[in-house]
């Protein structure tokens, strides 16, 4: 896919949130930052939430409480979110693999599956080591087999969006493009 012509965003008849998902380093918070800027509309980090919440790091959460009391909390955060007025959210990678995570935000959002290649999400991971699902190996072999198992569950979004390209406009319009087909206005 190329990019067209550029988009008027505000024309878009958004009535729900728009929701990323996909794996680390996929790009959601940089681009959901930018999409969000781009559509006038407030963007928010499900992982900043709890990080907030909990007054502590996502690596600590891991640490001290385990990774089931963080997928409650992503959950609740989550549900808070999908339920509120048009925003873009972005979501750590493994909500969407939740299935009563999954389901609320089929439900009450649109969903972006932002899908990129192993080496572009290795390259994005390796330039910060804060995510505990990549401490305890190779960072290539683990991304690798998420990919295996979490490809064809994030393939349930709404819309794929490949988010390869280095230039992030590149992929909002992508995303702009996709949305106006979709809501109806292609
Ligand atoms: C996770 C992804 C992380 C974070 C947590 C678990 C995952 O978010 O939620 O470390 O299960 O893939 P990012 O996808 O924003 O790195």
């Amino acid at each position: 896919m190329t990019a067209g012509p550029a988009i008027n965003a505000s024309a878009l008849p958004l009535t729900k949130p728009i929701v990323l998902v996909g794996l680390m380093g996929a790009g959601k918070s940089t681009i959901g930052r930018r999409l969000a800027s781009t559509l006038n509309l407030s963007f928010i980090d499900s992982d900043q939430e709890i990080v907030e919440a909990a007054g502590c790091s996502i690596s600590d959460i891991f640490e001290s409480y385990g990774e089931t009391i963080f997928r409650d909390l992503e959950q609740r955060v989550l549900t808070r979110l999908v339920g509120s007025k048009p925003c873009v959210v972005a979501t750590g990678g493994g909500a969407f693999i939740n299935p009563a995570v999954r389901e609320i935000i089929k439900e009450k959002s649109i969903s972006i599956w932002l899908k990129a290649d192993l080496e572009v999400l290795l390259e994005r991971v390796s330039r910060r080591d804060t995510r505990p699902l990549l401490k305890s190996g190779d960072k290539g072999v683990i991304l690798r087999k998420l990919m295996e198992e979490r490809y064809p569950v994030y393939a349930q979004a709404d819309l794929t969006i490949d988010s390869n390209a280095g230039v992030h406009d590149v992929v909002v319009e992508y995303i702009l493009q996709s949305l106006k087909q979709k809501l109806g206005h292609g």
